[in-house]
């Protein structure tokens, strides 16, 4: 047997929306052969119904690869805080004839306060040795429960084992920014508070809470995407170079960022109708929405605001990164000031690809901001691997470059701690209207 997947938390949605079907891809597309998927839960539901599930969230399913998958699938019903469960484990992996090659992978798709338990068991049974083991996000819900987590982790698993996923590292335009920024000499030189005026971080999303009210009631934006996702984006983008492309220069160098990463001032929005989602508390001011000022306090950054946008309920999905450029000196083209200033903007989803803008004399003499713009589709193919794809496919390499080391987790919940939280504005508009988003920002 070549890889045993254990998953815990397989009923629910993330199993089914993502985890499931990211195995059917990479079995599809023959990144994954002789392997077999152990699935853990607590509700009393079958094989045929968990996958009858997953096959909903994958486009025209191949028969042949689906049912390689449905055949290399057991579901066990059971309790991971009581012993049996493990016991289970320990025989059915004896049935799978491992060898001293194969690779054992457990992936904790679990809420975080279930992790130490899971670990601290998974050791007593003997199950911990040469294992390699995925937390999902959220690692943690504050600093203190992310530092205890660390702590009982480290005690079972060394780092070089542990693998903390946060799904937009493995997303194929973020991977494009170290290469876009290190590979560049027009880019680099240019990458510090001597010419740029500001970046903007944008996570923007249509959909509201849906069926995760009880989780995000308890968590909000703050805590679902700007402590994991958006400081990671912010990581890549004022990193200093690293030594080299291997995991521990890049977590290293991120590290060194989100622990002098300071955030200035925040503005939070509630969407009308939140209160009325199910699970969420009709009296919530969880914030669904953030607008946040924040500093990165090295020298390459000095005084260059980061500003994030993320929101829930917004007009449109939209992932992306812009990069504002200071205004050139105008005076060779007095007549057209001020000029446009030269952007760069990142486009992480949808339409995956990167452009910059700048000035060209238009036939008229005047000046015009024109587009380069790089189509990553157009160039590529449509078919880029999708995020969970990749961190299979890293975990499967023992490639730890897009996984949170643990130091990098606990900044990030330091910078969340230190933002002042006020009551949320209501918001009615999609998207919130720029005017009134900047109005919150600067009353
Ligand atoms: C998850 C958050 O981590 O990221 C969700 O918990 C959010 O609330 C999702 O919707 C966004 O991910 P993506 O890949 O759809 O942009």
């Amino acid at each position: 047997m070549g890889v045993v997947f254990v998953i815990v938390g397989i009923t629910g949605d993330l199993a089914k929306r993502k985890l499931l079907p990211a195995l059917y891809h990479l079995t599809k597309d023959g990144i994954l052969k002789d392997y077999h998927v152990l699935g853990i839960g607590t509700r009393e539901t079958t094989e045929k119904k968990i996958l009858t599930e997953a096959k909903k969230f994958v486009s025209k399913p191949q028969t042949k690869a689906w049912e390689k998958l449905s055949s290399k699938f057991t579901y066990v019903r059971g309790d991971i805080s009581k012993d049996e469960i493990y016991e289970r484990l320990l025989l059915h992996l004896r049935h799978q004839q491992l060898s001293n090659k194969t690779q054992l992978i457990y992936y904790l798709a679990t809420l975080p306060s279930f992790f130490p338990t899971i670990t601290t068991q998974l050791a007593k049974h003997k199950l911990n040795k040469n294992a390699k083991i995925v937390f999902e996000k959220p690692f943690g819900e504050d600093l203190s429960s992310a530092k205890q987590i660390n702590k009982e982790v480290k005690k079972v698993f060394p780092e070089k084992q542990v693998y903390r996923v946060d799904h937009y590292l493995g997303k194929e335009l973020v991977q494009d920014v170290a290469a876009l920024r290190f590979t560049n000499t027009v880019l680099e030189p240019a990458w510090n508070a001597k010419y740029i005026e500001e970046v903007q971080i944008i996570l923007s999303e249509e959909v509201g809470v849906g069926t995760r009210g009880k989780f995000y009631d308890k968590y909000g934006a703050l805590k679902d995407v700007v402590q994991n996702h958006m400081l990671q984006l912010l990581a890549l983008v004022a990193m200093e170079e690293p030594k080299d492309m291997g995991s521990e220069a890049i977590r290293k160098e991120k590290a060194r960022v989100l622990e002098v990463a300071k955030p200035a001032k925040a503005v939070l929005g509630q969407y009308k109708g939140y209160t009325k989602e199910k699970d969420v508390q009709s009296s919530s001011s969880t914030e669904t929405l953030v607008a946040l000022e924040a500093r990165v306090l090295t020298k390459r950054w000095r005084n260059v605001p980061f500003y994030f946008l993320t929101g829930k309920n917004l007009k449109k999905k939209q992932t992306s990164i812009y990069i504002k450029f200071k205004n050139a000196a105008c005076k060779l083209f007095e007549g057209v000031c001020p000029l446009q200033p030269n952007h760069l903007v990142i486009q992480i989803q949808p339409d995956e690809g990167f452009y910059l803008v700048l000035n060209g004399r238009a036939p008229s003499g005047g000046l015009v901001p024109v587009k380069m713009d790089f189509c990553h589709a157009c160039t590529f193919g449509p078919n880029t691997q999708e995020a969970y794809e990749n961190v299979f496919h890293n975990v499967l390499k023992g490639d730890q470059t897009s996984f949170v080391r643990s130091d990098e987790v606990e900044s990030s919940w330091k910078f969340i701690e230190a933002i002042k939280k006020t009551k949320p504005h209501i918001y009615t508009h999609l998207p919130p209207k720029e005017a009134e988003l900047t109005s919150w920002f600067l009353s």
